[in-house]
């Protein structure tokens, strides 16, 4: 257990920018979810303060290859600044073609990396939270990206899980492999692939990895189960983080961001929103998306799986739920939220844990990936991600 921390005196994490230091002031990071961190998201939760906003995940191949949907997805924000990439690639000179064309397109000011993702389609050819354990090939892609990322002064950094499974561990060895190659930061989901989204976060071992990078001067960012401001603090508190990294918590609550502000700043303060206000934000929600998507019938498409998270906890008839998951135009939306009964914000259930809870199983691997951790494996799946 690390001292306690005194709210109003945690130190903002540096990014280096090429433009100079940029201060994530308080140190609080939107994860990235691919499917929802998209650029109306990452505009709501920036307006509730806090720091960096990072986008969905993209496939470094999509990008080079310049599909269109992969392109829409890094666009930022309106005035959204540091925009925030997040990177999937299997191969090294891939990521560095990727990372080339975000600098000289001047498409991002920070690139983070995926090596966490523990969905079965992806670990079943080796990459994701699978990939560190092939330490070669992990370094190869890290070293790609900082090296192709420094011309252009984009900070590049890597986001991983524990591991494999528990008797397959490799944060220790990824992220300090990763610090000297000379990211600018680890941010630690402290799962394993095996555990997906089950039991909680061992934020011990974030602590451990806060002792292990200590002597490389490279930042860790804490990840997982922050569903309150106080959680925020509590996890710098144990570990030693120099940050958090909030998932799951924002879903349908993008003003957690305004109360990791608050309790980061000493300021005791939780924002309850009335279902009126909640309503306001849906709707905005709604408009934004659908600028984005420029289409009515797919940014509401979109929406639909936000609606749940917006009402959790709130007293709304069932046939009225239903209706909110399969809105598919802005007047319906309107419509249904017109309905709605105003009412206080069920604190009880508002703040508990939501969005992903799948259970663990066993890690699907490539045959032969556990017998020899510094084979330099050859693997082609970028097409095969879908975030995670
Ligand atoms: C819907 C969803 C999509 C996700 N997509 C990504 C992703 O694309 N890249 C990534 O590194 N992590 C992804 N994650 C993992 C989160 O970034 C985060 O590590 C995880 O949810 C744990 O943090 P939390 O407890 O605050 O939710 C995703 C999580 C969820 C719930």
């Amino acid at each position: 257990m690390v001292s306690a921390t005194t709210p109003g005196s945690i130190t903002p994490l540096t990014l280096k920018l090429s433009s100079g230091d940029f201060q994530i002031s308080p140190p609080v990071v939107l994860a990235p979810m691919a499917g929802i961190t998209n650029a109306p998201f990452r505009t709501l939760c920036r307006e509730q303060g806090a720091g960096l906003f990072v986008s969905e995940m993209v496939t470094a191949r999509a990008l080079i290859e310049r599909r269109p949907e992969t392109l829409r997805m890094i666009l930022p924000g309106e005035g959204e600044w540091p925009r925030s990439v997040q990177l999937y690639s299997v191969n090294p000179d891939v990521m560095r073609a990727a990372v080339t064309m975000i600098g000289r397109e001047d498409l991002a000011d920070h690139i983070d990396m995926n090596f966490g993702c523990p969905v079965p389609k992806v670990t079943r050819k080796g990459g994701g939270a699978a990939l560190p354990y092939k330490r070669r090939l992990f370094s190869a892609i890290v070293g790609s990206a900082v090296e192709a990322a420094a011309p252009f002064g984009i900070p590049v950094t890597v986001k991983m899980r524990l591991g494999i499974d528990s008797d397959h561990e490799t944060y220790m060895e990824a992220a300090k492999s990763a610090a000297d190659l000379g990211v600018n930061w680890v941010a630690l989901h402290a799962r394993t692939a095996a555990q997906m989204y089950e039991g909680k976060s061992d934020w011990e071992a974030i602590a451990r990895l806060v002792d292990h990078l200590k002597p490389t001067g490279v930042p860790v960012l804490g990840n997982g189960d922050i569903w309150s401001g106080d959680d925020g603090l509590a996890m710098i508190s144990q570990t030693g983080c120099a940050g958090v990294v909030i998932g799951r918590g924002c879903l349908g609550r993008p003003w957690l961001f305004r109360d990791l502000v608050n309790a980061f700043n000493g300021v005791q303060s939780k924002h309850l929103p009335r279902l009126s206000e909640v309503r306001q934000v849906m709707n905005r929600h709604a408009e934004l998306i659908v600028e984005y998507f420029q289409s009515e019938e797919r940014g509401c498409r979109d929406l639909r799986k936000h609606m749940a998270w917006y009402l959790k906890g709130f007293r709304v008839p069932s046939e009225l739920r239903r209706q909110f998951g399969m809105v598919s135009s802005l007047s319906e939306l309107r419509n249904l939220l017109l309905q709605l009964t105003d009412q206080p914000y069920p604190e009880a259930i508002g703040g508990l844990p939501r969005g992903r809870t799948s259970h663990g199983r066993a890690v699907t691997l490539p045959d032969g990936w556990l017998n020899d951790p510094d084979e330099l494996a050859d693997i082609e799946l970028e097409d095969a991600f879908s975030g995670g």
